[in-house]
């Protein structure tokens, strides 16, 4: 069981509740669904994803968590029950404020809010004004900006951090821009990276060094 604090598991319990109200309204590809209101759904990364970001973050003990993509919080009362449990703080960045609003509310319920920097606006400029490091980052936001953020955090990436990015193998409507991430992401001679099909895909991606001066 991962949350085992009985307020962040109603917490969950209610985002997994409207996450199943979304799928069933529009989740089945159909000629009559109503258009799909992005801004309204949770969209979130899944409980496969959520858990697997949580043994992370306990296993890599990241002081500095980013997150790029609060949307409702889902990602975030994962990462942010893990980062609790060892210390850790994470931020998270998203442009809207109501969604953010609705996060930093769920984050209360949860007991969680006061490990979670709340940070409104464009992620490349927030991220340009932090001046780092991190050292676990989730990548979760509109696909098209995975390349301007990666660019962005790169130079502010911790010795062996490590950074997971969603929606690698799904939607297809993201394949363009998850493969222009992953070129990007091989390109670079310190990081290691491998493709996980777990959730819509992430691509986990850790820095190694060999001129660590940790090693
Ligand atoms: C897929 S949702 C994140 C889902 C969330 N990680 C979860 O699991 O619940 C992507 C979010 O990225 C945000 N976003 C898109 N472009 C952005 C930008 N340039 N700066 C900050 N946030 C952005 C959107 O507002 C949206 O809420």
């Amino acid at each position: 069981m991962i949350f085992t604090d009985s307020a962040a598991a109603a917490v969950f319990a209610d985002y997994e509740a409207r996450a199943a109200a979304e799928q069933a309204r529009f989740g089945a590809s159909s000629a009559e669904r109503p258009p799909i209101p992005r801004d309204e759904l949770l969209l979130p990364v899944g409980p496969e994803v959520g858990a697997f970001l949580h043994a992370l973050v306990l296993g890599r003990r990241p002081a500095r968590i980013l997150e790029l993509g609060t949307s409702y919080g889902y990602s975030t009362l994962f990462l942010a029950d893990a980062a609790k449990r060892i210390g850790a703080r994470v931020i998270t960045m998203d442009l809207a404020d109501y969604k953010q609003a609705h996060a930093h509310e769920q984050l209360v319920r949860a007991g969680l809010a006061d490990v979670v920097d709340f940070r409104l606006g464009d992620a490349v400029a927030m991220i340009a004004a932090d001046p780092g490091p991190f050292d676990l980052v989730l990548l979760d936001i509109w696909k098209d900006m995975y390349l301007p953020c990666f660019e962005a955090l790169y130079p502010k990436l911790a010795d062996e951090a490590v950074i997971a990015a969603d929606n690698m193998i799904h939607p297809a409507g993201a394949r363009e821009s998850a493969r222009a991430y992953r070129a990007a992401v091989a390109a670079k001679p310190d990081l290691q990276t491998a493709l996980l099909p777990i959730g819509q895909g992430v691509e986990l991606t850790v820095r190694w060094r060999a001129d660590n001066p940790k090693l």
